[in-house]
């Protein structure tokens, strides 16, 4: 409507007034994806982060993913329009938790979900998203691995290699949710759809798809498939570049009920107004952003 391609219009000559970056994760509401400079996920963003020369990131997303931002570019202002968008994933460990496992592992190398807190990151020697898990894992010399917090990436990643990974007990409360009986249900609803799976469904989903790959791999997938129909197993935020992507393809979701409300808070009016004010500043102090970026900096130099 007039009243939202007014409002981004006005983003966009805000940002290009501010010299200011939108980055976008491919969960966002449709509207912000519309207006950002760059979406996807999370391994494209934190490389267009280090990248970017704007003098402004806005990150339209969760808050490991601004942190990240700001881990890699100090010297940028990274603003998260939502200050309180999190992903529980991320909570669900802590650095004083991870100090006492790694009491209990000594000597065996942490890799670490990029869903998590910068804290976190600087306590573990090499970070990993989805769309790369496989590769870290396979860089590292140990044949032991301790992973968090995604217990189903860690599972996905051991069934992709040979390495004993240790597990821990953290999850997506979203894609976690997703099982065998709603999958069995979407495919018999859609018998010739192709299924495509988040590395953060259980094991006994993904043992169900036809691929599992990060969101962006998703969006490649199905661009590059001969296959017309599809079940997307992951946040239904995806559907909306998957069908800007391919307009004569069909997305299924695989649940409807995989939507995460943090990914979902950020409008274009709270968007305007974070450009405005350049409000919503996220740093990361400095004891904790040299370790962290380490680990950052020694995933994304794994190519790929
Ligand atoms: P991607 O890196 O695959 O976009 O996933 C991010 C995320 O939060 C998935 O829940
Ligand atoms: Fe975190 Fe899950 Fe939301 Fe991704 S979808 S941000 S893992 S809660």
């Amino acid at each position: 409507d007039t009243t939202g391609q007014t409002m981004k219009d006005t983003i966009r000559k805000l940002a290009k007034e501010k010299n200011a970056i939108i980055l976008a994760h491919n969960y966002v509401p449709a509207e912000i994806q519309d207006v950002a400079h760059l979406c996807g996920d999370s391994l494209e963003l934190s490389i267009r982060a280090a990248e970017t020369d704007a003098d402004i990131i806005v990150f339209c997303g969760v808050r490991f993913m601004a942190e990240t931002a700001a881990i890699l570019s100090p010297e940028k202002t990274v603003l998260l329009p939502v200050e309180d968008a999190g992903c529980p994933m991320a909570d669900m460990v802590t650095p004083e938790a991870l100090k006492k496992r790694k009491a209990q592992l000594p000597g065996i190398p942490v890799v670490t979900y990029v869903n998590s807190t910068a804290a976190v990151k600087a306590l573990s020697d090499i970070c990993c998203t989805s769309a790369n898990v496989i590769r870290v894992v396979e860089s590292l010399d140990s044949e032991e691995i301790l992973m968090t917090p995604d217990r189903n990436l860690a599972l996905y990643a051991a069934s992709h290699s040979s390495k004993k990974i240790h597990l821990w007990e953290g999850f997506c409360p979203f894609h976690n949710t997703l099982d065998r009986k709603t999958v069995s249900e979407a495919k018999k609803a859609h018998p010739d759809a192709f299924f495509i799976a988040h590395p953060e469904c259980p094991p006994e989903v993904l043992a169900m798809a036809d691929a599992v790959t990060s969101t962006s791999g998703m969006i490649r997938m199905a661009k590059e498939s001969e296959h017309k129909k599809f079940i997307i197993g992951t946040e239904t935020g995806l559907l909306h570049p998957l069908r800007q992507a391919c307009p004569d393809k069909i997305f299924h979701p695989a649940s409807p009920e995989m939507y995460c409300p943090d990914m979902k808070k950020i409008t274009l009016e709270i968007l305007k107004n974070t450009l405005e004010k350049e409000s919503g500043r996220v740093t990361v102090p400095e004891d904790i952003r040299i370790p962290a970026l380490k680990a950052v900096r020694k995933m994304m130099a794994i190519k790929g």
